[in-house]
């Protein structure tokens, strides 16, 4: 497959004869339709060959479907791809046509491919959408992970990068380049959540965050055990006791046009593996290297955020550490107290992300007095249970974040349901012995650990539910996919770093 997305441009409506590429697409509408005006040039550069497809009988347009066509001149190949009726036109549907398109384009050896289709959709987005959405589509498949494929695949040797230019007009470029700059920090986010475990340790991801810290203008910074045991991060460091590899929090930061300004915070749970500790899982943490998608996300999101060049300065935390057995691992019935004094009593070694999300809510709250906070975490299973695998759950009490976030939602779609959170579910959470417990019952395990967390945003220990407009993004369900869905492929997804890079350049 395709791993990265060039550009060209070529103005395709006045000098369709003109081609540098290898092969053309062009976007229609289903049954009935009829080719644009505006590229009646273009067909006539291609022998014709599309309005002659249209006009048979077997031309559907069904959205998604991709027909290719072999015309005598100006091209090698011509894909004709549908877009369903007008009436139930969406940008989703050109993404997802797109993606169609890419798959298409991949399984021909594809390396130059020019994109008509503006003129038909200009009723619903603009030029710069359109380029925007036709290259995020092409973005949701355009990934390989062969790096660990060996004699037996013949894929041994890195195989050489492999680049699919898209050729458009100029204005059309402008939403290309941006949706791919955003993709790229998925792909990041895909690559580094199928890294395996033991490749992708704290140090590796440590050592990752440096190097493209330095390469895009970010700031990176770390707090490793010995620091955050000073600053009483119990619970960063109960969770990473049984690993050879210490847990760490690592620090991206954004200026933006004003390093003095208050920054949106982002943390994610970044579990290199969850074994689930003496509450050990039964299946021994099958896909448990997914559990550091959080702080991927939260990677790729500042990978996109440089790029971009965002005016608002933003603060990433990746909360980093690996929960494993061994006699220094900790256990249930250990009483654990947080660096802002919050102490809990740990009922279940496997419900470990809130216990390093709370210390990195708590240290970043209180150091960056963000306007927002927003963490992402693969954090129950009970999410997936409630919502499956469509969309993540979001819980927070600010009804403006939420307003933001959903459309956000709408415009990317990636897609959020909202779950409750209320006072009761922080009782809920309450301890005989300690403040807090870290697994309270078998009822609402995903508002559980919402609520947990909500101990842990604002300077201090909040008494209440906090004042800090905050957003907690459960991504269980939609981190990783065993097989293809209509929007990702199978393996990692980097859900979220589409979502809340639009989130944040709205903002
Ligand atoms: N990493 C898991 C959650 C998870 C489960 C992610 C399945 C992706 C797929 C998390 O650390 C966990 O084990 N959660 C427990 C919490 C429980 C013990 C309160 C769960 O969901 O069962
Ligand atoms: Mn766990
Ligand atoms: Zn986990």
């Amino acid at each position: 497959m395709y791993q990265t997305i060039k550009t060209a441009v070529s103005a395709l409506k006045t000098d369709g004869k003109a081609f540098t590429s290898d092969s053309l697409a062009i976007f229609v509408f289903g049954k009935k339709a009829q080719l644009s005006p505006a590229y009646k040039q273009l067909d006539e550069a291609v022998g014709k060959c599309v309005s002659a497809h249209l006009k048979r009988s077997e031309f559907s347009g069904n959205a998604g479907d991709v027909a290719v066509l072999y015309p005598e001149v100006g091209v090698s190949r011509v894909y004709v791809v549908g877009l369903g009726c007008a009436e139930s036109f969406t940008a989703n549907v050109l993404r997802l046509a797109s993606k169609n398109l890419c798959k298409a384009a991949n399984g021909a050896g594809v390396k130059k491919l020019a994109i008509a289709g503006v003129e038909v959709v200009k009723k619903y987005v603009d030029e710069q959408q359109f380029g925007e959405v036709v290259a995020e589509g092409i973005g949701l498949v355009c990934f390989d992970f062969n790096e660990y494929k060996g004699a037996a695949t013949g894929q041994d040797k890195k195989a050489k990068s492999n680049a699919l230019t898209i050729v458009v007009e100029a204005g059309v470029k402008k939403g290309v380049d941006r949706a791919v700059a955003v993709n790229e920090g998925v792909n990041t986010a895909k690559r580094l959540a199928a890294t395996p475990p033991n490749v992708a340790n704290v140090p590796y991801i440590e050592k990752y965050c440096r190097a493209t810290a330095k390469k895009l203008g970010l700031k990176c910074s770390v707090i490793n055990a010995a620091k955050a045991k000073q600053l009483g991060m119990g619970g960063l460091l109960a969770v990473g006791a049984g690993s050879v590899s210490k847990p760490a929090l690592i620090i991206l930061e954004w200026a933006g046009k004003n390093p003095k300004a208050q920054p949106d915070l982002l943390v994610g749970k970044s579990i290199t593996f969850d074994t689930g500790g003496y509450s050990l899982k039964p299946d021994g943490g099958k896909n448990m290297k997914y559990d550091k998608c959080g702080g991927m996300t939260v990677i790729g999101i500042m990978e996109a955020v440089a790029k971009l060049k965002l005016k608002q300065r933003v603060v990433g935390i990746v909360a980093a550490a690996e929960n494993m057995i061994d006699a220094n691992a900790y256990r249930v019935d250990d009483i654990i107290k947080f660096s802002n004094g919050v102490t809990c009593e740990v009922t279940n070694t496997d419900a470990e992300g809130r216990l390093v999300l709370a210390d990195a809510l708590a240290y970043g709250t209180k150091t960056y007095k963000p306007k927002s906070v927003v963490d992402m975490a693969t954090l129950t299973g009970g999410v997936v249970v409630a919502l499956g695998s469509v969309c993540a759950g979001v819980f927070t009490t600010d009804d403006k974040l939420m307003a933001s976030m959903q459309d956000a939602a709408d415009k990317t779609g990636e897609r959020v349901w909202r779950l409750p959170l209320w006072n009761d579910h922080r009782k809920q959470m309450q301890g005989t012995h300690a403040d807090i417990v870290n697994s309270a019952n078998r009822e609402a395990h995903p508002i559980q650990g919402a609520a947990f967390l909500s101990y842990f945003v604002g300077e201090k220990a909040p008494r209440e539910m906090p004042k800090m407009p905050w957003m907690h993004i459960d991504i269980a369900g939609v981190a990783s996919f065993d097989s293809e869905t209509p929007m990702y492929a199978k393996g990692p997804s980097g859900w979220g770093v589409r979502l809340v890079t639009e989130y944040l350049s709205k903002r």
